[in-house]
């Protein structure tokens, strides 16, 4: 089991040709909503990779709520952790350009109400996955980090968005999954020696015994274990949208180390889930099946 302790939103999102500057308005193409929120998100992805999730957060009691749950509803994942608040569902509001890159701002609305505590809503035992991000109070994500460790549970944070306040949280998790510019952030917080990049990996697995998995998009994904150090090439592709691709591979690699995967395979195949998620548009509308994901595997 996989249980994803985090955020749930609506993403409101506009394409445009390209993304506007600070102060210029552009004019969009095309707007939809979808669900989103980098916690719903990666349990979809989870879901979607064939193994049973369950999701604690928070929702509204408005109009938003119910489109905000309904691709976790109609992939079964477990929604009986998922509290409704006073304050509005969460919302991102999303840009898209014609290039496939994104700026997109996030209201946290009732994912701030997760509070701490909110993990014994649901009952974690040794074995299971948990899996968090950074879009829910801080507090929450440290209490979650040290219940799930303390009932056996394997966790897995994703530092999304970067938070200065997070870094310390980073060596309590087993797995933690930056993409390069947060781990470079982090990594000047920390304050990580090593000439470059794959160095202040080293030094962070090894100063804490945990592992640090880094995305680097289309250049593929670094690893950093206390003993081991590992790359993966990505697949080459030309991006469509990345919205939710960094969620896509983290709900893949938290199933893939739930069904008892090697590091090294388990990177490559989220890595194929993110690219992927890449081709088509939105978040959760574009996280690829797990035949999906086989397919690409094979042609590569
Ligand atoms: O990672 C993409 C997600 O970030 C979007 O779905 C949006 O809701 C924001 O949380």
């Amino acid at each position: 089991m996989i249980i994803v302790v985090g955020s749930i939103n609506l993403d409101l999102i506009a394409n445009v040709d390209r993304l506007p500057s600070p102060g210029e308005t552009v004019s969009g193409s095309s707007f939809t909503t979808a669900p989103g929120g980098k916690g719903a998100n990666q349990a979809l992805a989870a879901a979607r990779a064939g193994v049973a999730v369950r999701m604690v957060g928070a929702v509204g009691k408005d109009n938003f709520a119910a489109e905000a749950l309904a691709l976790l509803r109609d992939a079964k994942v477990d929604l009986s952790g998922v509290g409704e608040t006073f304050a509005s569902t969460g919302t991102a509001l999303i840009m898209v350009g014609d290039d496939g890159e994104n700026i997109i701002a996030v209201v946290p609305g009732a994912n701030a109400s997760v509070v701490p505590g909110d993990l014994s809503k649901t009952f974690v035992k040794e074995g299971d996955v948990v899996l968090l991000q950074h879009e829910i109070p801080l507090a929450t994500i440290e209490a979650a980090l040290d219940q799930a460790s303390a009932a056996g549970a394997v966790t897995v944070l994703n530092t999304a968005p970067f938070h200065a306040e997070a870094a310390a949280l980073l060596g309590k998790a087993d797995y933690v999954v930056a993409n390069e510019t947060e781990f470079d952030l982090y990594g000047e917080a920390l304050a990580l020696g090593g000439r470059d990049r794959a160095a202040r990996m080293r030094d962070f697995a090894g100063r804490t015994g945990r592992t640090i998995v880094v995305t680097l998009g289309g250049d593929g994904v670094m690893a950093a274990t206390p003993t081991d150090f590992l790359t993966v090439p990505a697949m080459k592709i030309t991006p469509v949208d990345t919205v939710g691709a960094g969620d896509t591979f983290c709900g893949y690699f938290a199933a893939c180390l739930s069904s008892g995967l090697a590091l090294d395979k388990a990177l490559a195949r989220a890595g194929a889930a993110g690219s992927l998620a890449c081709l088509k548009p939105g978040g959760q509308p574009a996280i690829p099946l797990a035949a999906d994901v086989d397919q690409a595997l094979k042609s590569h």
